[in-house]
């Protein structure tokens, strides 16, 4: 299962360029502001879980970001991102993983998940994905996730996804996260598409 996924990622940052996946966005406006928001601090330990190629993590270097780790399942993605990171590239911890079967070692401040928790459409997938969370995560931390919402497109990169609105992905995570901050947001594909994403920001107990 796991090798079947990661064949897919593999296959489509490999025959993809990184700026056409559906995806792609030229900066990453939706979680800078939550960011922002949230008043998170610079030295805050952040985790892009399913970050792929996303330039979040330049963004946070720009910004004087010095603790953050990009875990995906797809080497290829992160050899996108560390290659137009450059000699920044050493300031991130690269994780390769699926993140379903990860057991982090630390615990992170901040959990950022954009449209990786659709793709986890088998109850114990998200049952996996949530230990991971909680091991990953300490009360006080902030988890940001985006997945399309209940009127998105049902599939993502040719997989089927889970869609969600606030209250659903609130129950999904369970009471130990309190949902601080929701809002919909319509992402403009590179092919001039549309796509309904709800946004959740939850602090944890
Ligand atoms: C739709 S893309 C989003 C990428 C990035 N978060 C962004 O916003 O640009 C989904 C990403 O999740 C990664 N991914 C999918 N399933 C995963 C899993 N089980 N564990 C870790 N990464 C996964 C893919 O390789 C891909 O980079």
């Amino acid at each position: 299962m796991t090798d079947a996924k990661r064949e897919h990622w593999d296959e489509v940052y490999r025959t993809k360029a990184a700026d056409s996946v559906s995806w792609y966005q030229p900066t990453p406006e939706p979680s800078l502001r939550a960011l922002d928001e949230m008043q998170l601090p610079a030295a805050a330990a952040l985790i892009d879980v399913g970050g792929g190629a996303s330039s979040l993590v330049d963004c946070l270097i720009e910004r004087g970001w010095s603790d953050l780790t990009v875990l995906d399942i797809a080497a290829p993605a992160l050899d996108v991102a560390k290659e137009r990171l450059q000699g920044d590239a050493i300031r991130v911890v690269w994780i390769l993983a699926d993140v379903t079967m990860w057991r982090p070692s630390r615990r992170y401040d901040l959990w950022h998940d954009r449209a990786v928790f659709h793709f986890l459409t088998e109850p114990q997938q998200r049952l996996a994905y949530r230990r991971a969370l909680e091991t990953g995560t300490a009360p006080g931390s902030v988890v940001i996730i985006a997945t399309f919402a209940p009127d998105g497109p049902e599939r993502c990169s040719g997989l089927p996804v889970q869609r969600y609105d606030a209250t659903a992905l609130a129950a999904e995570l369970g009471s130990a996260f309190a949902l601080e901050r929701e809002w919909r947001e319509g992402h403009t594909t590179p092919g001039g598409g549309l796509q309904p994403f709800q946004w959740c920001v939850f602090r944890r107990r």
